[in-house]
């Protein structure tokens, strides 16, 4: 049954707990139930616009939403295929990431771990591409079930029709807007493989490689996540505010002359080089520092926190003028990673 509220309030649907209202949210468990949703939305039964929402880790409300809110209850893990590498699965939109990556490594499916402890839903993952110490979702993913909300149908899209780059896929571009995500499918390893590169991790188990084990991947990411990121169940936050910048070798070159010790890291595809935006920010003297209610995480600048009762506009003010200092001291532009409504 589709489970409809009217006037409701989002505060328990996005990690920064920011109390604003919409004018319906919806929650489906079937893709019939998501049909029967968007044939309500085009007669008019449903106020429009429309939103659809994971777990709101990756979200900042600055007003009340005037339409409705859809939310995927689409649970369940089906295993497609196997064979001696490799195993198929299939996980519903609205199952939890950190549980379908708690489970992959229950099962000794390789791949997941080290994207552990990461908040939000499968079908956001999907959307947004996550990643965290060297693994993008889009490494796993093989094809993800959608409907088309503008007639109800169900398209389903190849991994290389997605247009995966970091944090980026076609899901997120505006056009592509009328496509929900209901269900993804993910390739894992049956195999023993780990990715240990990233410089935390590697640090991590320094001399201790004969102890690696799915678990232990697991155990080390949560471990250092705690160790930079706020708990969203303690204090408010979306993760990474911003996304790191991308730019051209000949403007590293440029900042390289005033600041030698900027971290950067190649592009594979070679457009250019990844700086850290953490680390622009905390350079413009942000870490730690607030405006009102909105503060800059002390142990990660990347992060903004609500340090009790901001509205979205206070976090979105706080995110203007750290993005503002970044702008006039390098010339570098950051963009938010989060979707700022
Ligand atoms: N740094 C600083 N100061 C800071 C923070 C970072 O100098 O306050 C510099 C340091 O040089 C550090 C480097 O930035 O070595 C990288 O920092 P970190 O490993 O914390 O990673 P990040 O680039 O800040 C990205 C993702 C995270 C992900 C981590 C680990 C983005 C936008 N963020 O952060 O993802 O967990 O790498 O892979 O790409 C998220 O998307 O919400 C998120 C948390």
């Amino acid at each position: 049954m589709l489970t409809i509220e009217r006037d409701y309030s989002l505060l328990g649907h996005n990690t920064f707990g920011i109390d604003v209202r919409t004018f319906a949210f919806v929650e489906y468990h079937s893709e019939e139930e998501l049909s029967e949703a968007a044939a309500m939305l085009r007669d008019g039964r449903l106020p429009s616009p429309w939103l659809h929402i994971g777990g709101g880790s990756n979200l900042l409300f600055t007003k009340d939403w005037p339409g409705t809110v859809l939310h995927s209850r689409i649970t369940g893990l089906e295993v497609l295929h196997s064979d001696a590498d490799t195993v198929t699965v299939r996980v519903g939109s609205g199952v939890v990431w950190d549980d379908f990556v708690g489970e992959c490594v229950d099962r000794g499916w390789y791949g997941a771990e080290n994207l552990s402890g990461i908040p939000g839903e499968a079908g956001a993952a999907a959307v947004q591409n996550i990643g965290a110490y060297g693994v993008e979702a889009s490494d796993l993913i093989a094809e993800v079930d959608t409907m088309d909300m503008a007639d109800g149908t169900v398209r389903v899209f190849q991994a290389a029709d997605c247009g995966y780059g970091y944090r980026r896929s076609i899901f997120k571009q505006l056009e592509n807007k009328r496509y929900v995500v209901t269900s993804v499918t993910l390739r894992l390893g049956l195999k023993v493989r780990y990715n240990l590169e990233y410089k935390a991790l590697s640090t991590f188990f320094k001399g201790n490689m004969l102890e690696v084990s799915l678990s232990l991947v697991r155990e080390a990411v949560l471990s250092i996540r705690d160790s930079k990121l706020p708990d969203p169940a303690v204090q408010g936050s979306a993760g990474s505010f911003f996304t790191n910048p991308v730019v051209p070798v000949a403007k590293l070159q440029e900042l390289q002359r005033q600041w030698p010790d900027i971290p950067y890291y190649a592009q594979v595809d070679g457009t250019g080089v990844k700086l850290s935006a953490g680390w622009l920010i905390e350079q413009c003297g942000w870490k730690g520092r607030s405006i009102g209610r909105a503060g800059v995480y002390p142990k990660q600048a990347l992060v903004l926190v609500n340090l009790g009762g901001a509205s979205g506009r206070e976090i979105s003010a706080l995110a203007t003028a750290v993005r503002t200092s970044v702008r006039d001291k390098f010339g570098v532009e950051l963009h938010p990673e989060v979707n700022i409504f």
